[in-house]
């Protein structure tokens, strides 16, 4: 039962999750066929490029060999299957709640093409708010009894979150803290146990450009009932968003009385219960998950006739960090209407070409609409803001420091590590006015000093 036999395993959507899974699998020796509708994006995949930017994915797409496939045809894809994994995306609807009409849509098709007789497993590894598994379950039922099959075959609906990180996808995926698993039996737990347990194991040779951190322990496999699975993704993003609002409230009173907010965190996180990691104080969370993971928490609230004012808090305090930064610059420029800003980094994060929710893309809106004239760069981010940014006035640099000729501030906005080798002396002697706004804590406050920069950090 426990044995290495490799799996045959059905993606369905390729984006961050899908895809780095899918790759990952393939290359843990599993066959692999990753489906996605999107013919833009199988062009790329047919060709084994990667639609996302995400470090080693290519690299570790090309060692896989025969063993993935891409597809847009779920049904033939799904027929001999073993495992079958939906990781499509779960949207915010205008009220907050997670849109799971795609995840349901994806279960009906997958089911569609099960054929008599067989036992299948239903991996929901999309964020799904809570009672989507027994949902899908029903869903998954109601089709296969529509066909006459009720009987004959069997669906395990097991609910699998994940918790990669983009920019880190991969190593996340092959060295995980824990493998989460939501079953209603146990048969449930052993399929999955199956699937990742090269990665339970760590028995397999790391890719040369993922090497196996140091230090690196056994994964747990944390297996619970589904719904307990589908809650502890939530619970975890939002009380990792919740750390870093919680040191960017602290930031705001660092300002007010003269202390400073990152030797602070490094004072806190030594604490093994506060630990290190989210304490960075700065224009706070954006990407795909926080932002609309903490607005389905208090959607799911609501829908119970249930407060969280701490996930209500933690969301307002990482809106008030966006303005915070802007009054900062309205101050140091005496009001930014007219004047030339530079922003530096559009992605969410560093590492990601991903701007959604990016608070850097909000900032410059606003700096915008109060009438500033923006110029941006991002070193891989700037085709994305770019459509994200479509018919507001800003112009798009691919240099930084064609960028700063003239400028009246900069804000730096996403903490890409090559911003931290720019010429500090070079670019204030570019600037009509040296001014920094520091959005990310990236620099030195002395250095800058030193450049001639008036520097104005966060919580500093
Ligand atoms: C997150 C979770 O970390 C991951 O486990 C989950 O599966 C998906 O959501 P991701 O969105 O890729 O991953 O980014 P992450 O690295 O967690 O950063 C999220 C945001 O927090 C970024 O905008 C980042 O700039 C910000 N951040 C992070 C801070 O402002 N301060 C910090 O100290 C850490």
């Amino acid at each position: 039962k426990r044995g290495n036999s490799s799996m045959n395993v059905v993606i369905i959507g390729t984006g961050y999750v899908g895809l780095t899974t899918g790759a990952a699998l393939a290359y843990l020796g599993h066959r692999v066929t990753c489906v996605d509708r999107d013919p833009a994006k199988l062009e790329l995949l047919y060709k084994k490029k990667s639609p996302i930017h995400e470090h080693g994915l290519e690299e570790l797409m090309a060692l896989t060999g025969r063993n993935l496939h891409f597809t847009c045809r779920v049904q033939e894809a799904v027929a001999d299957a073993d495992v079958v994994l939906i990781a499509v995306g779960t949207p915010s609807k205008s009220n907050g709640e997670a849109d799971t009409q795609y995840v349901e849509a994806a279960a009906r098709e997958v089911a569609e093409g099960f054929v008599p007789g067989r036992l299948y497993n239903l991996v929901i590894k999309s964020t799904v708010p809570i009672g989507t598994n027994r949902r899908v379950s029903q869903v998954v039922k109601r089709v296969l009894s529509g066909r006459g099959m009720g009987d004959n075959t069997a669906v395990l609906v097991v609910s699998n979150p994940e918790f990669l990180r983009e920019g880190r996808a991969l190593r996340d995926t092959l060295y995980p803290d824990r493998i989460v698993v939501g079953a209603e039996r146990p048969e449930g737990v052993d399929i999955l146990r199956r699937l990742y347990q090269r990665i339970l194991e760590q028995t397999f040779d790391p890719p040369p450009f993922l090497p196996r951190p140091e230090g690196y322990n056994l994964p747990p496999l944390v297996s619970t009932d589904p719904t307990s699975a589908e809650m502890i993704k939530y619970a975890a993003n939002a009380f990792l968003a919740l750390k870093i609002s919680f040191i960017n409230e602290i930031a705001g009173l660092c300002e007010k009385v003269g202390a400073d907010v990152t030797e602070v965190a490094r004072g806190m996180g030594l604490d093994p219960r506060i630990g290190s990691p989210f304490l960075a104080a700065g224009l706070g969370w954006g990407g795909s998950c926080f932002p609309k993971d903490t607005a389905a928490l208090l959607a799911m609230g609501e829908e119970h006739g249930y407060t969280m004012p701490i996930v209500a808090a933690c969301r307002e305090v990482n809106l008030r960090q966006r303005y915070r930064v802007v009054e900062k610059l309205q101050e140091a420029l005496k009001g930014v209407r007219g004047r030339v800003v530079g922003v530096l980094g559009l992605a969410f994060k560093p590492g990601t070409d991903d701007v959604r929710e990016s608070p850097a893309l909000d900032v410059v809106r606003i700096l915008a609409e109060r009438g500033a004239h923006v110029r941006v760069h991002d070193p891989v981010a700037l085709a994305n803001a770019q459509r994200a940014l479509e018919g507001l006035e800003v112009e798009f640099f691919q240099d930084p420091y064609a960028l700063a000729q003239g400028a009246e501030a900069l804000v730096l906005a996403t903490e890409w590590p090559e911003y931290r080798h720019l010429d500090l002396d070079r670019l204030a002697g570019m600037m009509r006015t040296p001014v920094l706004v520091d959005g990310r804590n990236l620099f030195d406050p002395k250095e800058a000093g030193r450049a001639g920069w008036t520097y104005l950090g966060v919580g500093r």
